[in-house]
């Protein structure tokens, strides 16, 4: 039952206005409705309203229950016979929000009742236009105990609050705001609160409210701090205020996502809220801030401006991820942040964009929606969005913004729309580039250089190529920005060309002697590049470019191009050249944030992204012997480096944070070296922040050095009480070594390890699948089975989890045939499973049909 854009019909009846009355109950809640509906096509008379796994009890119309002949119900719908242009429906539903373990709906999350609805979650409420282009007014009032659930919210303002009878209490909140459904949220529970306030530009006081599980307050405050910082950040760069006079965030340990942007009510997975230094690494503060921000930013960008369809959804998420890109590059080391959006994005997107999976950012077909909430939706969505700032100008774009918002305030919209607003304010023809939103698979552009040496003249001679996708019905050529800087002698100079035909010629006169060129500087296009460079123009890059980008993305080259020099010659020596690069590195001055991001290798994805029928242990074992070849040979710089960039005191400051990726980084060699091992467990000991610590657990449990049972059984022992470190934990924990299955079987039977909380799950058999490539592509195909057994455990208790936990499994098609047919045997014995999700039905399907 796949759906398509194609088919797209505007709602024949829309709800103005709904009033929401929640009665909870663990395993019985009543739901009342009242919605004041309109027809808009005037010729129809059946009204289809979405729900599942709804108990219905009643239903009224303008007063008048109806008899259960006068409308007809299944397992996902209620129709019924309509003859008013407006009338009040009234619904009552009963629900189960205890043993809803697929944690869509309303749910509890430890004792407190929660809600997750987009992207079709609110059909397990009650009754409704589930669907984003119906935006309705919503009224809400929950009851509950008052003693067990203190604080009760919805969206909007409170409105009115009450005691009622046998302890229970009431509130009522309002949105003044129109919204679809899927930004409807409701919380019930005993928090601790952190409050603050906030004064917009224009001067009103906006309170806000982050709750938290009791005792986590010394916790929330990074996150409060973040959530200011994202409120002036959007005033200043977009002059977009916020517009209720309260803005709450809820979080929660049990949740399918990172956190869910619902109007006034922000419900996060705990994950990317709680912070202090004793349990968060720099990394998660980064998260966190950034995470805060994203969902701030869709109040604007998702919610004032919603998506017509769910098959826009990258018109909300692929600008969100920019916008939040953009401010933690505003907050941090700009090209810091740049590497990392490009390492996710070659180590995840690409090789979704090859899978069975692939789809446009903009897909065309979907069965389950939760299955779209994609890395190529988001990610490659954000760099659409990045490739259309450089294009139009960062005039050009914020005028497109203002003339977006202009527009469309209020209204569900599309992708087109956006793009629209776009050229329209900048008056740049951006038909072509529309195809971006299209058209799947990574492109490859291919270059060649000619220099004239008599004219002194450079000439670029550049092509376009796209993949032959079965989801491509055909493929367009694309407006590619290809930013670049000539090296040269005298200096740099940095040019955009944009290419827009499958092949073009750039010509660059008067260089006085032949430039060394690099190529999509800040990586402006989302595209694999062809072009032969020698060692040594990359090593002028590393040295010589003015974008650091380049500087890192050319040092990626040189080790890309060693880890296949060592596939095709396992016993070939590490070139000189590339250990006295590295060298090099390590004793340059400069960023140390930086040198730590070039001296880390091309992650197992990356590389096999480049391949094709490779077998995956080849690459584990080339990268072994390059990580072993380079810790050895050069051991007493890193133990140098290592030592120079120790500090005394703990601190969050930017350079200090530079300093311990550096520091961590070189740990992670000398683990490889003799002489330098047992810093490892001197390191864990001795550390008095997350980062150092969790560093040196991992670096011993990659490198299975001796002391690494008794620093796990520490850590365990320490922060068994502390789930987040705990998952920390887990993660860890799943890129053992030796006997890891064994081992991997203990840690499921463990106490504390549970399929229920999606965090767990992930922290388990996610970064097993993903961070263990030695293990989970194992010859026997033991690591496939592995995660096979979990995924079919959890199709029955959480399908959303599990339909993202397979994503490993089916994409097979970059290894030899040996390896994918053992992938595509496990893939098999998931599709003849009883009951399978609809979720896993979709993946599996297009696994095996590929
Ligand atoms: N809109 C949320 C965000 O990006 C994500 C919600 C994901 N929901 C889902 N069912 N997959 O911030
Ligand atoms: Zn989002």
């Amino acid at each position: 039952q796949p759906r398509f854009l194609s088919d797209y019909q505007s709602p024949a009846f829309t709800i103005k206005k709904v009033d929401l009355t929640f009665d909870l109950y663990d395993n019985d809640t009543l739901v009342t409705a009242i919605m004041q509906v309109s027809r808009i096509d005037k010729s129809s008379k059946q009204l289809r309203l979405d729900g599942e796994h709804l108990t219905l009890v009643s239903v009224a119309i303008d007063g008048q229950l109806l008899a259960a002949d006068q409308y007809q119900l299944d397992d996902s719908s209620l129709t019924l016979s309509i003859e008013q242009d407006d009338f009040t429906l009234e619904i009552e539903t009963k629900i189960d929000p205890e043993n809803n373990t697929a944690l869509e709906g309303l749910y509890k999350s430890g004792g407190a009742f929660c809600t997750q609805c987009e992207a079709e979650g609110f059909r397990r409420i009650t009754y409704f236009l589930d669907r984003p282009d119906v935006l309705a007014e919503y009224t809400t009032t929950v009851i509950a105990d008052e003693n067990v659930y203190p604080y009760l919210l919805a969206n909007g303002n409170k409105i009115a609050e009450s005691s009622v009878e046998n302890g229970r209490h009431s509130v009522t909140w309002h949105d003044p705001f129109p919204k679809p459904s899927y930004l409807f949220a409701l919380v019930a529970g005993d928090f601790d609160l952190l409050s603050d306030t906030y004064k917009t530009a224009s001067g009103r006081q906006v309170a806000l409210e982050i709750f938290v599980d009791k005792g986590n307050i010394e916790k929330a405050h990074h996150a409060m701090a973040s959530l200011k910082k994202s409120m002036a950040w959007d005033e200043q760069t977009y002059n977009l205020e916020y517009d209720l006079d309260i803005y709450m965030i809820v979080a929660v340990d049990f949740f399918n996502m990172g956190a869910m942007e619902n109007k006034g009510l922000n419900v996060f997975n705990s994950k990317f809220v709680l912070a202090d230094n004793a349990t968060a690494t720099d990394t998660d503060f980064f998260n966190v801030e950034a995470v805060i921000a994203h969902e701030y930013f869709h109040n604007w960008t998702g919610n004032r401006v919603t998506c017509r369809d769910w098959f826009q959804l990258s018109l909300k998420e692929g600008l969100t991820v920019f916008r939040d890109q953009s401010f933690s590059a505003d907050m941090h080391s700009k090209a810091v942040c740049r590497i990392q959006n490009v390492r996710l994005l070659r180590r995840m997107q690409f090789p979704e964009d090859a899978s069975p999976m692939a789809h446009p950012i903009r897909p065309e077909k979907v069965v389950e929606m939760n299955n779209f909430y994609t890395m190529t939706v988001y990610e490659k969505g954000a760099e659409v969005i990045r490739m259309l700032h450089r294009i139009v100008g960062d005039d050009g774009f914020k005028k497109g913004m203002a003339l977006y918002f202009e527009r469309h305030d209020g209204h569900a919209v599309t992708c087109d729309d956006f793009v629209d607003a776009m050229a329209d304010a900048s008056q740049v023809d951006l038909s072509q580039f529309k195809v971006w939103y299209e058209q799947a698979g990574t492109p490859t552009v291919k270059v060649e250089k000619q220099f004239d040496q008599a004219k002194n003249e450079l000439t670029l001679h550049v092509s376009q190529h796209h993949p032959d996708l079965p989801v491509n019905k055909t493929t367009k050529d694309l407006l590619i920005p290809i930013a670049i800087e000539l090296i040269t002698q005298a200096g740099s100079q940095s040019h955009l060309l944009t290419l827009s035909q499958a092949q073009q010629t750039f010509t660059f006169k008067h260089l006085e002697n032949e430039p060394v060129v690099a190529l999509f500087t800040d990586f402006s296009a989302p595209v694999k590049v062809e072009f032969e460079q020698t060692d040594q123009a990359l090593n002028t890059i590393i040295t010589d470019a003015k974008d650091e980008f380049s500087r890192w993305d050319a040092c990626q080259s040189l080790f890309m191009r060693e880890i296949f020099a060592l596939i095709n010659a396992p016993s070939k020596a590490v070139s000189a050249t590339l250990l006295a690069t590295v060298s090099s590195i390590l004793n340059s001055e400069g960023d140390n944030a930086l040198k730590a991001e070039m001296l880390t290798l091309p992650s197992f994805d990356e590389i096999a992204e480049l391949c094709d029928s490779v077998e995956p242990q080849a690459i584990c074992r080339a990268v072994e012997t390059l990580k072993q070849t380079i810790a050895g040979e050069l051991a007493s710089e890193f133990k140098q480096v290592f030592t120079s960039n120790q500090q005394t005191t703990y601190s969050k400051d930017a350079k200090s944070i530079a300093n311990r990726a550096l520091k961590n980084v070189c740990l992670n060699y000398m683990a490889r070296s003799e002489q330098y091992a047992s810093m490892v467990s001197k390191q864990y000991y001795e550390a008095d922040n997350m980062t150092d610590g969790i560093a040196a657990f991992s670096t011993a449990v990659i490198a299975n050095l001796p002391d690494l049972s008794a620093i796990s059984e520490h850590f365990a022992n320490k922060w068994k009480d502390t789930t987040l470190v705990m998952d920390k934990w887990y993660s860890v924990m799943a890129q053992q070594q030796q006997d890891t299955f064994t081992k991997l079987q203990a840690l499921l039977d463990s106490e504390s390890f549970t399929l229920h909380n999606p965090n767990r799950a992930r922290s388990l058999i996610g970064a097993f699948a993903m961070n263990n490539p030695q293990h989970f592509h194992c010859e026997s195909g033991q690591g496939y089975r592995f995660l096979a057994d979990r995924v079919i455990e959890l199709n029955a208790i959480n399908p959303q989890v599990a339909a993202r936990l397979i994503t490993p499994l089916i994409q097979f098609g970059r290894f030899d045939q040996a390896t994918q047919q053992k992938m595509k045997r496990e893939i098999s014995r998931i599709a003849s499973i009883d009951k399978l999700a609809r979720d896993l039905k979709e993946k599996v399907s297009a696994a095996l049909s590929s």
